[in-house]
């Protein structure tokens, strides 16, 4: 049976358009790094944050086709930038730790003038071992479970993984004063939702990918547990912040869609002039 060009033009559509998508998705998106910087306002409870810059990388998964040339174009912005803290909110892997070495070599290049911190994601839970604090360590990267830091007028605290640890926020924060703002890591951004400590000024946030594959006018597909209500972005509560990061990698599949990898530069700012 002879094939019409019409025919053939709805086979082109119906199978390149995909084809298309996914070159696209993967060749392109996956490897186009955007920084977006973002003001969040701190009340007058939180005012020792004023003029604090925070740097947010998250979800790596550096086994599963990470891009080490992406993470060291953030690594240079981030000290071009001049940050006070670099927090890494955790999914430095899917589920092979023998990544972490080379995902370490970039991190080490971090420069921040306070420190740089990091907590645990879901499957670095579920595939932990013990190189991933050792190396991150190494790397001048502190992780923070249920820990956290104290500097003069801030600290920067950091919570276990909610689906895969134990986090413990009553014992996490213990040590900070009642009037102490804190910039808090926890992976999962629906966490955000389920305490009221006014210490904290800023939760900072990943798990989401902000979808990975988005779809024109809908926004993120699918979305993971604890993933579901804060996909991305900038979020208010109160006098409470959460920030997700949309994350560098990619899980399951090596492509992002109208969502490309994020580094999020955070300045703290006095919320009676933003
Ligand atoms: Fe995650």
């Amino acid at each position: 049976m002879k094939t019409s060009r019409r025919d053939w033009l709805l086979r082109l559509a119906f199978y390149g358009t995909p084809v298309a998508g996914f070159s696209y998705g993967s060749l392109i998106e996956k490897n186009f790094l955007t920084v977006n910087r973002t003001d969040i306002p701190v009340s007058g409870d939180h005012s020792g944050l004023r003029g604090i810059k925070v740097a947010l990388m998250a979800d790596f998964h550096h086994d599963d086709y990470g891009n080490e040339a992406l993470i060291r174009r953030a690594v240079q912005t981030i000290n071009k930038e001049g940050v006070d803290v670099v927090m890494l909110a955790g999914d430095y892997i899917s589920d092979k730790t023998e990544a972490m070495e080379s995902l370490c070599s970039v991190l080490s290049e971090l420069r921040p003038r306070l420190g740089s911190f990091g907590v645990l994601g879901n499957h670095d839970g579920w595939h932990f071992d013990e190189s991933i604090p050792r190396l991150l360590e190494q790397a001048g990267v502190r992780l923070l479970i249920n820990d956290t830091v104290e500097f003069d007028e801030f600290a920067v605290g950091g919570m276990d993984s909610y689906w895969a640890g134990r986090p413990d926020m009553n014992f996490g924060l213990r040590s900070i004063s009642k009037d102490k703002p804190v910039i808090l890591g926890w992976h999962e951004p629906d966490t955000f939702d389920y305490y009221q400590d006014p210490r904290v000024a800023l939760q900072v946030s990943g798990h989401t990918h902000g979808g990975q594959i988005c779809a024109p006018l809908y926004g993120p597909i699918l979305l993971p547990r604890y993933g579901r209500n804060y996909p991305f972005g900038h979020y208010q509560k109160h006098n409470r912040s959460l920030y997700v990061t949309r994350g560098m990698g990619t899980l399951d599949i090596p492509a992002r869609f109208l969502c490309t990898p994020e580094l999020a530069i955070l300045t703290l700012r006095d919320s009676s002039i933003t």
